[in-house]
């Protein structure tokens, strides 16, 4: 295991000879803002490392070793080719994304040692959404603890962070026009432990200013989601009126799905949605908003004569045709504001009046059925299914005494999922990528999250990026790289991976 690089590059040509050195190398040439972001992980890493090996500590740089780095416009926006000699490394890349896939491959190889064989890399992904998502609902977790989450998904070339920001257990975006989606919408009463204590925390426009920057500097996109109709139940306790019935609500302690969601009836959640989104576009550069759309229940409309007026005025012929609807509806809303939506597959229960606008990308995750369904009438996807290594939340292996919830997603099926399975060539060109998702109902720290993470997301970054998939082959490099991510501080998952 020379290399052991996750996920695997297109070519790795090994030459005769090693590149050592004692330090940094010095970065000349193109790409210095990449370049920093290297010096700053190399940085915070030379300290551990050579207390691990029991080594003198780095002296910082090492002025006789070099990496050149040159823009070579021939090659693909995440391309990038490394020519590794023994005095130097060339990188060449179009552009800063491509730049930083090379330095962060780099970077593995400087987590393993001060002796790199000297090759020949080239290397290019397979597809463009390669995500992960991160449920900070459930769960609040700290600035500090994104940045490090952020920071080694970087590593393995991911370049979407899902920031699910919004559910019934608290609501995490500051919005001016309505104060009290923070003040109360994030904190929450957990009665099966702290009777007295409320929990929870919102992320401040500096928080969030300071992860989206941080994230764009690792060519990781952040795109937010803000889940409208259902998962409302901490709206609708800072904005009671919003509900069919009115309440009392609270933001729930508990887990499942709620019967109150936003009153379909009211106008007022469409001038709610529109101040979110006006937040959501002046913080989030992202082109891609997610809508969410999951797990809508009707019974609260069904009763409700706002609802049921709605339905009559709008020429509605039932209750679900009032979620394609609101869906069509906040699609616009976002498309005035230059975004895109993306919804959970649920939108694609649309109605012949409403049926889901084209441009809505769809993110499949109750299997890859929705997302089949979707590419044959002509909507970008995005595969998520729980049912195949994308569900993160899910227990590593089937074990009670493993930590997860609903289900069991191996490493090997992290691995393994096909995102273009049984799609004509066509349909497969409408294939975004794919995604992991942790729920974080369960996991109560950040430290439980790392374990729920790694290594299914090293698995799937792989499969994401990589031609040469193979299963054999990644197992025997992962040993190489759980050290990497040992020295990042990064709790794993060690036991079986099928
Ligand atoms: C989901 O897991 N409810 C999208
Ligand atoms: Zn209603």
């Amino acid at each position: 295991m020379p290399f052991a690089i996750i996920p695997e590059p297109a070519l790795i040509q090994e030459r005769d000879g090693f590149f050592e050195y004692m330090g940094l190398p010095v970065i000349e040439g193109d790409f210095q803002s990449e370049a920093s972001v290297l010096k700053e992980q190399f940085a915070l890493v030379s300290a551990s490392q050579a207390e691990a090996r029991r080594s003198p500590a780095f002296s910082g740089v090492d002025a006789a070793r070099k990496i050149i780095c040159k823009k070579d416009e021939s090659l693909g926006s995440e391309a990038y080719t490394l020519a590794i000699g023994r005095e130097a490394i060339e990188l060449r890349a179009s552009c800063g994304r491509g730049a930083y896939h090379g330095l962060q491959t780099l970077r593995q190889l400087f987590l393993s040692g001060e002796k790199i064989s000297c090759a020949r890399i080239e290397d290019e992904p397979r597809f463009g959404w390669r995500g992960f998502m991160l449920d900070a609902s459930r769960y609040f977790y700290t600035v500090p603890f994104i940045k490090k989450l952020i920071d080694a998904l970087s590593l393995h070339h991911i370049n979407v962070f899902h920031w699910h920001l919004t559910d019934d257990q608290g609501w995490r975006l500051p919005v001016p026009e309505y104060p009290l989606l923070a003040d109360i919408g994030s904190k929450r009463v957990d009665r099966r432990f702290l009777r007295e204590l409320p929990i929870g925390g919102f992320y401040t426009e500096g928080d969030i200013r300071e992860i989206v920057s941080f994230a764009s500097a690792r060519h990781i996109e952040v795109t937010p989601e803000i889940d409208f109709p259902g998962h409302a139940s901490a709206i609708l306790t800072a904005y009671p009126d919003l509900g069919c019935t009115g309440g009392p609500y609270r933001v729930e302690d508990r887990f499942g799905i709620f019967d109150d969601v936003l009153c379909a009836g009211n106008d007022a959640i469409f001038e709610l949605a529109d101040a979110v989104f006006n937040t959501v576009a002046r913080l989030f550069p992202s082109p891609y908003v997610h809508i969410g759309g999951d797990e809508v229940r009707l019974t609260r409309w069904t009763r409700c004569p706002k609802c049921n007026k709605r339905l009559a005025n709008a020429g509605l012929k039932n209750m679900p045709e009032l979620q394609s609807w609101i869906t069509a509806k906040l699609v616009s809303m976002l498309a005035e504001k230059g975004k895109t939506a993306i919804g959970w597959d649920e939108v694609l229960e649309d109605s012949p009046r409403y049926t889901l606008p084209k441009d809505v990308a769809v993110m499949s995750w109750r299997g890859a059925e929705g997302g089949k369904a979707a590419v044959k009438r002509g909507h970008s996807v995005i595969m998520s299914p729980n049912t195949e290594g994308c569900y993160l939340d899910y227990r590593n292996y089937g074990d009670m005494e493993e930590p997860g919830q609903l289900g069991v997603s191996t490493v090997c099926q992290s691995y393994s999922m096909d995102p273009v399975a049984g799609m004509s060539e066509s349909e497969a060109a409408l294939v975004m990528g794919g995604q992991c998702n942790l729920w974080s109902e369960l996991i109560y720290a950040g430290r439980i999250a790392e374990y729920m993470i790694f290594p299914r997301i090293v698995a799937f970054a792989e499969n994401m990026w990589t031609l040469h998939k193979d299963f054999a082959n990644f197992a025997r490099k992962l040993p190489v790289h759980r050290q990497r991510l040992d020295l990042l501080d990064i709790v794993q998952y060690r036991g079986r991976l099928e």
